[in-house]
């Protein structure tokens, strides 16, 4: 009798978010005793993407390296494709997936479908409606759309954009959002803020934790949200601001130069995800314009201002658990003063839980894949599906 051939899924990732976001699924792919799994890293980052493999103990199967400082879009992608091409010759996998909307997911996606192989994408259907913002991030998860076979909603109102388009219900499966799952890996264990933050920040004040690294917020956006910061540890003297700076050095230019010298301000090497987990778990206030920030911040109660023109993760605005609120100075000031005297907002999230998972995301995307693979249609039912049940 031939030997039973495992499902080969090759997963692909490149910078700190993928990363976390693929670590809990890849997890559940390798319990699967007929799934062969192989972990490709782009290295599209260095530093903060070790960090993550360090922390959740993987180890790629193949690192590209492709990580070069200031590389421009096209040439990343140029190498990305190029590496891509030749490992998906060299494997073959029954599958690949890729996570979000990063150059990686974009060229891991567009090469596998040159290939003919299957693409998974995890994370489908997040749209601002806007080319510009986030960018490219917005027209890559739209490319990736056009040539996925498996698309992993992490909402209903993700699956609704992707319905809106006219992908196909059937490759449609709402799982919730991964980066839930990793964070219930370590929730239980974050209590203590981390020792460097304990050591420079005074008990009893409030923890602001900050992050900005988006490319449409270069220069001037990026100067107004560092002007921000100054002007709110003026107006409150028991503030502490938290900022793990990106590795970017066209961000880390722009906020050294903007930010002087402050002992209520911390400008900090990127985190751990560990350590930044538990700095969110203790701050009273998050201004950020990330991502991955947005989905985590609501399982810990603490308020988001989002420094961005538009978001592509509406739930937790549209519960007024976080607020959308550009990138003008004044504006920043206006609504962090608004929220840090809002005493009832912690309580509102708290009723209201995390709308972007349950932490069940890399079970239902398993079950989904090996649906698929037997040749049926990898339907979850809206009761099996991950369903945000808002408050009354
Ligand atoms: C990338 C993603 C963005 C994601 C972000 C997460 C694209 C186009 N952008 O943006 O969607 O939100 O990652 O952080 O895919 N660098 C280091 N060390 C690191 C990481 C970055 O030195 O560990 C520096 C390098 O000089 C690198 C530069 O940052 O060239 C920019 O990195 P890149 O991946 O191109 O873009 P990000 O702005 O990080
Ligand atoms: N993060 C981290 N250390 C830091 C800052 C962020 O581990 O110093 C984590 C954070 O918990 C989240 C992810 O990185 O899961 C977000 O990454 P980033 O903001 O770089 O990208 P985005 O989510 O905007 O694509």
């Amino acid at each position: 009798m031939a030997p039973h051939k495992k499902l080969k899924i090759s997963a692909v990732v490149g910078t700190r978010p993928e990363a976390i976001k693929m670590a809990p699924l890849l997890q559940c792919l390798t319990a699967v005793p007929d799934i062969e799994t192989h972990l490709i890293s782009t290295g599209q980052h260095r530093s903060q993407l070790d960090q993550v493999f360090s922390f959740f103990n993987i180890t790629p199967d193949i690192d590209l390296e492709l990580m070069k400082e200031n590389q421009n879009l096209n040439q990343l992608a140029a190498r990305a494709l190029n590496g891509m091409d030749a490992l998906l010759e060299e494997t073959s996998p029954d599958l690949l997936l890729v996570q979000g909307d990063t150059t990686t997911a974009f060229a891991g996606a567009l090469a596998a479908f040159h290939r003919e192989i299957p693409v998974g994408h995890v994370e489908a259907g997040l749209r601002s409606g806007d080319l510009q913002n986030p960018f490219p991030e917005e027209a890559n998860r739209k490319l990736i759309s056009t040539f996925t076979t498996l698309n992993f909603a992490p909402t209903y109102v993700a699956r609704n954009h992707l319905l809106a388009e006219g992908v196909d219900p059937s490759s449609i499966i709402t799982t919730g959002n991964t980066v839930v799952d990793a964070l219930y890996t370590i929730s239980n264990k974050v209590t203590e803020l981390p020792k460097d933050v304990a050591q420079a920040v005074i008990s009893n004040h409030r923890l602001i934790l900050v992050t900005a690294h988006r490319r449409e917020s270069w220069g001037e956006p990026l100067k107004n949200i560092c002007s921000a910061i100054n002007e709110i540890v003026r107006r409150f003297d028991d503030v502490e601001i938290v900022f793990p700076i990106h590795k970017n050095p066209k961000v880390r230019d722009v906020v050294f130069k903007s930010i002087p010298e402050h002992k209520r301000i911390h400008i900090i090497e990127p985190l751990d995800y560990f350590d930044f987990i538990s700095t969110m778990k203790h701050a009273s206030l998050v201004l950020s314009d990330s991502g991955g920030v947005q989905e985590e911040a609501p399982t810990f109660g603490v308020p988001v201002l989002v420094m961005r023109k538009t978001t592509e993760r509406p739930e937790a605005v549209n519960i007024n658990v976080s607020k959308l609120v550009g990138t003008d100075t004044d504006e920043i000031v206006t609504q962090a003063t608004a929220a840090l005297s809002d005493s009832k907002f912690a309580d509102r999230i708290a009723r209201t839980g995390n709308p972007f998972g349950d932490g069940h995301a890399s079970e239902r995307i398993v079950s989904a894949i090996l649906t698929w693979h037997s040749g049926k249609t990898p339907y979850l039912s809206e009761r099996e599906s991950f369903v945000f049940n808002k408050p009354e």
